[in-house]
């Protein structure tokens, strides 16, 4: 459910017309309902009450201030896979106590500032990284918080590009070498094992793939119980998936009481690190029609926004809605809806039936709210999206468009030219 509607012919973020909003802020833009934000959060926690939880939101899925602000102060924490969000976690306010920080390729530095920071946890993601963090937080005299990131390889039936808990993905560590790391780990000095980790892909429209490496992890959690090694996270990642074309994701009270059944006798108190479920609804992006093109092989609409704005089309062939946000067209059309982008595969929809857009009509791409502005480059040397958080009948940028001398900043030319 989100607060994206009609009132009349006219589509609405909660009680802002996207018109409105265009009016004064151009085109294209991201615009979010904090409303749908709050909802899917609160929806997600509620999901879990009565089982000890801390839901770190993963930051990659949308980093803006404003939206980190609005989880984190409903209670949430966050999972971040870079020093860049940690900084912008830490200006929106976030506890350091509820900060776990996943990815395979972390930096010293990196690694130095969450210490510095004093994070909760490290999801370790190889061999190597254990001994790195041990060797890093004994030179600032701290110890390190870590799970083991396990790779349960359980198929999540997702795309392959957003499959990660398989044997052949790069991610985390595999089972048959969990025990024989964690018994290393728990030797080195500088290192407190917390928990336990997985997180196996993204847009995951079934609960039985993660019932599937719960039941995985348990063994594993058994074993390590039988060396005296014992656990007080199990961190189950993000992944749930929502509804962008037909798909019937399990609701997060589903996906909770499936959770809730195979976790209850563990006693350890579980995270959760969801990104696409609690801001994908919750943003669309509107764009307007610059020309059209009818041909006999195919119609275009060519819009400004392109695949540097949303990239989930052209890289993964994704799905995503298109509503006018004023009904006057004169019907549906078989079209292109393609961005000003010098690339073939600059579309936002290929070969559907669309509205009838005409010249400066605006629609908004929907379930844009997770993994569009992050996502988005300069390619083209196209200044990024102004982003737009709307609360009941308010309305503020939240960031503002970007100008081309922005895009210039730190570039010079060298004497010698
Ligand atoms: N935790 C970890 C360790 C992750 O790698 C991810 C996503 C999440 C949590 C959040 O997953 P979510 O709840 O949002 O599914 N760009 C792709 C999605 C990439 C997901 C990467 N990892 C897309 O646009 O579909």
């Amino acid at each position: 459910m989100h607060h994206f509607q009609y009132k009349g012919n006219e589509l609405y973020a909660e009680d802002v017309a996207l018109r409105d909003i265009v009016a004064q802020v151009g085109s294209p833009v991201y615009v979010y309902s904090q409303a749908t934000l709050e909802r899917h959060f609160k929806a997600f926690d509620e999901a879990f009450a009565g089982a000890p939880h801390t839901i770190c939101y993963s930051v990659k899925a949308n980093s803006n201030l404003a939206i980190l602000k609005t989880i984190i102060r409903m209670g949430g924490g966050v999972d971040i896979v870079s020093g860049g969000e940690l900084y912008r976690a830490l200006q929106a306010g976030v506890d350091p106590k509820k900060v776990v920080y996943s990815g395979v390729g972390k930096r010293d530095d990196e690694i130095e500032y969450a210490l510095n920071t004093g994070i909760l946890m490290f999801n370790v993601e190889s061999e190597q990284e254990i001994d790195r963090l041990n060797e890093i937080a004994g030179r600032l005299g701290k110890k390190a918080g870590i799970a083991l990131r396990v790779n349960p390889d359980v198929d999540p039936q997702t795309h392959p590009y957003i499959t990660t808990g398989l044997k052949k993905a790069k991610f985390g560590i595999t089972m048959d070498r969990a025990v024989e790391e964690y018994k290393r780990a728990r030797d080195m000095e500088n290192l407190e094992i917390l928990g336990i980790d997985c997180h196996i892909g993204s847009q995951l429209t079934k609960v039985e793939p993660f019932v599937d490496s719960i039941r995985k992890l348990k063994e594993l959690i058994g074993e390590l119980k039988a060396l005296g090694i014992n656990l007080k996270y199990l961190d189950l990642g993000g992944g749930l998936g929502i509804q962008y074309d037909a798909e019937d994701p399990p609701l997060p009270a589903d996906y909770g009481s499936a959770i809730k059944a195979e976790t209850k006798d563990l006693g350890l108190h579980l995270i959760f690190e969801p990104g696409r479920n609690i801001a994908g609804n919750a943003g669309v992006l509107v764009a307007k029609c610059l020309y059209t093109k009818e041909r006999d092989e195919k119609n275009f609409i060519i819009i400004d926004a392109g695949m540097n704005d949303l990239a989930r089309p052209a890289l993964y062939g994704s799905f995503h809605g298109v509503q006018p946000v004023v009904k006057d067209q004169d019907g549906m059309i078989p079209a292109d809806i393609v961005g000003p982008i010098c690339e073939t595969g600059d579309f936002l929809i290929k070969e559907r039936s669309v509205p009838m857009f005409k010249q400066n009509d605006l629609m908004a791409f929907m379930s844009a709210g997770a993994y569009g502005f992050t996502m988005s480059s300069n390619y083209n040397t196209r200044p990024r999206a102004a982003e737009v958080l709307v609360n009941g009948d308010k309305f503020v940028v939240i960031r503002e468009r970007e100008k081309v001398e922005d895009l210039v900043r730190g570039e010079s030319i060298p004497a010698w030219l």
